[in-house]
């Protein structure tokens, strides 16, 4: 098995990257915070496919602090790159994993900050208001030291897909990003690397969100207004055993504003929290 290269500098990125440039190959980044599961793996298999056998593909590691708020579980966040390597490895498709100290993406004196409106909005940005800046400004610090043609995000954190979306339009980025589907556990339990804060209590009351939220879906598809049932919907996430629901919401497929019908593609996005682990996710309506 050829162990798969990790690089930790923007210069020994950007000699690799214009070595690949120059032979004319198509370059794909899969941007993680590591601790990959087989949703990563599969975002890795699609930049594959989409570039091509000709084509290179980059996996971008890094828990990035500005995405994180004092609070929340930066120091905590699984970090295990040797493992993260073994499963890049046997799992194909990645040629090498950028995984910068954090001096290459935020250098001493470093002072800039995205902010984005629009679907940043609302949502995410309610319970983590700072969120969607941290995303917006390592992911373009990412894009610009990787300088990829396409990129690969999650459909799991959609509200940070749409985010990515937007940042890339109104920077002239010109890459090109792909959505891809949720990979779920057996019972439904989109996968994340914070499931693994789950104890076996709190993973028995996890798989009862996607079924609520399908359930919802169909009740709205049914007729049942959408007020009506985003209210049902965290209320039986709280009979089920959450102790905090920070949203259920019915929302414009694009743009994430609020709906009053289901005149153009919806999405129904919830985040709840089980124990001491915060879940998301999402469908289309
Ligand atoms: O989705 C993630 O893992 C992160 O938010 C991202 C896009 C890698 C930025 O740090």
């Amino acid at each position: 098995m050829t162990l798969i290269p990790i690089i930790r500098t923007k210069s020994a990125l950007g000699a690799q990257r214009n070595a690949w440039a120059a032979d004319g190959a198509s370059i794909a980044l899969v941007p993680t915070m590591g601790a990959l599961h087989e949703g990563h793996l599969t975002l890795v298999r699609e930049a594959r496919r989409y570039v091509g056998p000709q084509g290179r593909v980059i996996v971008s590691i890094f828990v990035n602090p500005a995405q994180f708020a004092p609070h929340e579980d930066f120091d905590h966040y699984p970090r295990d790159l040797a493992a993260d390597a073994a499963k890049l490895e046997t799992s194909g498709g990645a040629d090498f994993i950028y995984a910068p100290d954090a001096s290459e993406i935020y250098p001493d004196g470093f002072a800039a900050r995205i902010h984005i409106d629009g679907p940043a909005s609302g949502l995410e940005s309610e319970a983590r208001p700072h969120f969607f800046s941290g995303v917006a400004t390592v992911v373009a610090k990412l894009f610009l030291q990787v300088k990829p043609g396409c990129a690969f995000f999650g459909e799991k954190d959609y509200q940070q897909l749409l985010v990515v979306k937007q940042l890339v339009r109104d920077l002239d980025l010109g890459i090109e990003i792909v959505g891809v589907p949720i990979v779920r556990e057996a019972d439904g339990l989109a996968l994340s690397s914070r499931n693994a804060y789950l104890s076996a209590h709190d993973r028995q009351i996890a798989g009862t969100l996607n079924r609520v939220l399908q359930g919802t879906a169909t009740m709205v598809r049914k007729g049942t207004p959408i007020e009506r049932a985003e209210h049902e919907a965290a209320s039986i996430l709280k009979q089920s055993g959450f102790s905090r629901v920070d949203y259920v919401a019915i929302r414009d497929a694009e743009t994430l504003e609020p709906v009053k019908n289901l005149d153009r593609p919806a999405r129904i996005l919830a985040a709840s929290v089980v124990g001491r682990t915060r879940l998301i996710d999402n469908m289309p309506v």
